[in-house]
């Protein structure tokens, strides 16, 4: 059977280019890019190289660009190191994120409150996951140390109004952390004219190798290191520099952004395609997050009376990889609180169903899902009567 993976949302394929660019970092130019001899410096300007480049895309200095193992470690150093750097130099100890976060923000922060004694506050969303303003308005004061608000939201695709939210941010002088690692494949940065302090990326959420990711900031941010020892990345995060990893990701990011144009415009096609077969062929179907302001590859659901984790199962026992909300959550029977902080019913929630487009969708793998979707839900329907 031919598979037909739509959950790039998870994760996606490495590029054979950027795999080519990787490969001789294994082997021969194996140096670590701390050491003083050729071998060294040849790895060392390999990351500069990678750096460089990074920077340019995100018209940041060279100094804004902290590598580190992924995502996750971006949002904790993001939160966790400028959380502790502002209450050590300013005495500033409130945190104010959104409900509707990554676990990698939104754990960081409950770990902030209950291990360090910083005052928490979620702010509003609406029904489609953008942050209320008003609300960031009312939370926000001077002695608000960091705001952390998801760019595009991996569950249910909303694009949150992130400049407008950082203008907010400065007017009080608190400094906001975006989590980018969806956006990072479809939506380009120029942190140099946003008002944005600090961006995460991930590289295998746009093709490139998994387990390296960046902090990015106009210039060297103020925070304190969450993996300290040697020198490495300005003093900012220690550990010997994933050579390979990290010139794959500026090779992947600078294959997305030349791809974008392009691509773009066919995903976001293919993507309304999908929702508008959907919501017409299934009865009880709702697209979850807002219908315009969402990533062009990303299409999310509930439908009344279905198990979402059986809906899984099937859709992969009949040749289709989805999700039912982000990887990580996927076989947890609890409703996503992704799904909850929108004010959909916890009944609704278990039936929901993510499905992300990339590199490999057709127009036919379209037509092949919309044509399976409807006999399994009304399959699934009928096991949960
Ligand atoms: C929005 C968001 N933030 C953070 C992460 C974590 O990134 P990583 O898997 O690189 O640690 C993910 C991964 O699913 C994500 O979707």
């Amino acid at each position: 059977m031919d598979r037909i993976y739509l959950d790039y949302a998870a994760t996606t394929p490495l590029d054979r280019r950027v795999f080519a660019k990787m490969e001789p970092f294994f082997t021969q130019d194996f140096g670590n890019p701390s050491s003083i001899h050729t071998f060294g410096q040849q790895a060392e300007a390999a990351v500069d190289n990678a750096r460089t480049g990074i920077a340019g895309m995100f018209h940041v200095s060279t100094d804004g660009v902290i590598f580190t193992s992924g995502g996750s470690e971006s949002d904790n150093l993001a939160v966790r190191g400028t959380a502790l750097w502002q209450r050590r130099t300013h005495g500033k100890n409130k945190i104010i994120t959104s409900p509707v976060e990554h676990h990698a923000v939104l754990a960081t922060v409950e770990q902030l409150g209950d291990a360090y004694g910083f005052d928490v506050h979620l702010v509003k969303v609406d029904r489609s996951g953008k942050v209320d303003l008003t609300d960031l308005e009312r939370l926000i004061d001077e002695d608000t140390a960091v705001v952390s608000i998801i760019f595009a939201n991996n569950e249910i695709g909303t694009i949150n109004p992130v400049s407008e939210i950082a203008e907010v941010c400065h007017r009080k002088g608190a400094i906001f952390h975006s989590d980018a690692v969806q956006a990072a494949a479809h939506l380009e940065f120029d942190l140099e004219n946003s008002p944005i302090d600090l961006i995460s990326i991930g590289a295998h959420k746009f093709y490139g190798p998994k387990g390296v990711g960046a902090l990015v900031s106009r210039k060297k941010p103020e925070l304190f290191p969450q993996i300290t020892g040697g020198k490495q990345e300005n003093g900012l995060r220690a550990g010997t520099h994933n050579v390979p990893s990290i010139v794959g990701m500026a090779e992947a990011l600078l294959l997305a952004r030349e791809g974008m144009a392009v691509r773009s415009p066919e995903l976001t096609h293919m993507r309304d395609r999908l929702i508008e077969r959907v919501t017409e062929e299934i009865p009880g179907a709702m697209v979850t997050g807002d219908l315009k302001e969402r990533l062009p590859n990303h299409a999310s659901f509930v439908f009344e009376s279905v198990d979402g984790n059986r809906l899984l199962v099937q859709l992969d026992m009949a040749g289709f990889a989805c999700s039912s909300g982000s990887a990580c959550k996927t076989g947890d029977p609890q409703p996503s609180d992704v799904l909850l902080a929108l004010g959909i019913e916890p009944k609704l929630a278990l039936g929901s169903l993510r499905v992300t487009l990339g590199s490999g969708t057709t127009d036919e793998h379209i037509d092949s899902f919309t044509r399976a979707l409807p006999g399994l839900i009304e399959a699934n329907r009928k096991r949960n009567s």
